[in-house]
C-alpha cells in the first residue's frame, strides 16, 4: 500500500499556457487511476503559508474542459519565496525571515502527504529546499523560454512560438503594405529559442538572439539587398535578450521582491530607429510581450502538459521524491531538483536551426 493517499498542486512563478492541463492530467491520474485525494493550493507559495481558504479540494468536477484554458486556475505568485518572506506578524509589523515551516504545517494539518510544483527556476528551488526539510516534493518545469537544460522542450513554448507568429503574419500585411520595416520584439529572457522558433516560423528576414552579438550594419545589409531583389519590407524578429556586438543588455524594469528581479525589453524600438535611418525605409517597433503567453495552448501543449502531470503522480506513488519530471528525448523521465536548479540552455549558434535559417538568407547581423 502507498503512503500517499492526499497530495496538493500549485502553481508559481510567470503564467504559461498548458498549466491548466497539467493541473488536469495531475487531478484525473491521481483521483481516477490511483484513488488519491487532490488539493489545489492557490497563489503558489503565498497560498501555501496564507492555508484556509486557500486549499481548495480538486475533483473531477472542477478539472473538467479546462485543458484548453490558458493561465492557471489555481492563480500564480512569482514573488513569495517562504525561504525569505515579508509578512505581518500578528501585532501589525512587518517582518522578514522563513516562513517555511508554516507551510509545512498547514500541509500536515489539511494531512497532505506530497507536493506537486509547477513552476519555474523561483518555484523549482523552493521545491528543492521543502524536499530538504522533508517534504515529499515532485516539480513540474514550466517556461515559454525552453531554457532548462535538464528537459527536453518545455510546455508553453509551442503555444507562444504559434501565438507569435500568427501576429508575425499579420504584421506582415501591414509592413508590405506601407513598404515598411517592422522589429518585433520576443520574449524568452537570456535564451534565443523563442525568437529563433518565431523567425523561422514567420519568415522574419532577420532574427536576432542573445546568444549572437549582432552588428546592426550587417542587418540592413541584409535588408537592402532584399530591397534589391524587390522586397521592400521586412520583418526583424529581436529577442528581449539580444545584445549589439559590444553593447549592453536591455533592462525594461526590476521587480525588488522577486526573486529574479530583472526584467528585460525595449531593444525593438532602438532597432528600428537605427534600420530606418540605415535602410531608408520607415521603421516601426512592436513589442509582443505577454500576448505570447496568453491564451489557449496549442493540441501539442496540451498533450505535453497531459504526459508531465500524470508522470508526476506516477513518480509520487512510486516514492521517486525529490525529482523534477522531465522530457528526454520522446519519453518522459526524471532528475533530482538537487541537479536542475539554474541549469540554462542556450541556442547554438552552429547549431542546425541557425544554419537552416541563414541558408534561407536570414541575417543573425553576424
Ligand atoms: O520566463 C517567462 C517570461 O515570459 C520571459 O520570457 C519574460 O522575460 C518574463 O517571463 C516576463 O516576466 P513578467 O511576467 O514578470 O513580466
Amino acid at each position: 500500500m502507498s503512503e500517499i493517499k492526499k497530495i496538493a498542486v500549485m502553481t508559481g512563478g510567470g503564467d504559461c499556457p498548458g498549466l491548466n492541463a497539467v493541473i488536469r492530467a495531475v487531478t484525473k491520474t491521481a483521483t481516477m487511476k490511483y484513488g488519491l485525494e487532490v488539493v489545489g493550493i492557490k497563489h503558489g507559495y503565498r497560498g501555501l503559508y496564507l492555508g484556509g481558504s486557500e486549499f481548495v479540494n480538486l475533483t473531477y468536477d472542477n478539472v473538467k474542459n479546462i485543458i484548453s484554458k490558458g493561465g492557471t486556475i489555481l492563480f500564480s505568485s512569482n514573488k513569495d519565496n517562504l525561504f525569505d518572506y515579508t509578512y505581518e506578524d500578528e501585532n501589525g509589523n512587518i517582518c522578514h525571515g522563513d516562513v517555511s515551516d508554516v507551510g509545512i504545517k498547514n500541509l500536515k494539518d489539511n494531512n497532505i502527504d506530497a507536493l506537486i510544483v509547477i513552476g519555474g527556476d523561483g518555484t523549482l528551488t523552493s521545491g528543492r529546499d521543502f524536499s530538504r526539510k522533508g517534504v515529499k516534493v515532485i516539480g513540474v518545469p514550466k517556461t515559454i523560454d525552453n531554457d532548462l537544460a535538464a528537459t527536453e522542450t518545455t510546455f508553453g513554448f509551442d503555444t507562444a512560438v504559434a501565438n507569435a507568429v500568427d501576429a508575425i503574419d499579420k504584421l506582415k500585411t501591414t509592413a508590405e503594405s506601407h513598404s515598411r520595416i517592422i522589429v518585433v520584439e520576443a520574449m524568452g529572457r537570456y535564451a534565443g529559442f523563442l525568437a529563433l522558433a518565431m523567425g523561422i516560423g514567420g519568415a522574419a528576414d532577420a532574427i536576432l538572439i542573445p546568444e549572437i552579438e549582432y552588428d546592426i550594419n550587417k542587418v540592413a545589409e541584409c535588408l537592402k539587398n532584399n530591397i534589391k531583389r524587390g522586397k521592400e519590407h521586412a520583418i526583424v524578429v529581436v529577442a528581449e535578450g539580444a545584445k549589439p556586438k559590444g553593447g549592453e543588455i536591455f533592462v525594461s524594469k526590476v521587480v525588488e521582491d522577486s526573486p529574479d528581479p530583472i526584467r528585460l525589453g525595449g531593444i525593438a524600438k532602438v532597432v528600428a530607429d537605427q534600420l530606418e535611418k540605415l535602410v531608408g525605409l520607415e521603421a516601426r517597433a512592436t513589442i509582443l510581450g505577454h500576448v505570447q503567453r496568453g491564451g489557449s495552448p496549442t493540441a501539442n501543449d496540451r498533450i505535453l502538459s497531459t504526459r508531465y502531470g500524470a508522470y508526476a503522480v506516477e513518480l509520487l506513488m512510486q516514492g521517486k521524491f525529490g525529482n523534477m519530471v522531465t522530457l528526454d528525448g520522446n519519453s518522459m523521465s526524471y532528475e533530482s531538483l538537487e541537479n536542475v536548479i539554474g541549469q540554462n540552455k542556450a541556442v547554438d549558434p552552429e547549431g542546425e536551426l541557425v544554419k537552416i535559417a541563414e541558408a534561407t538568407g536570414v541575417s543573425f547581423g553576424r
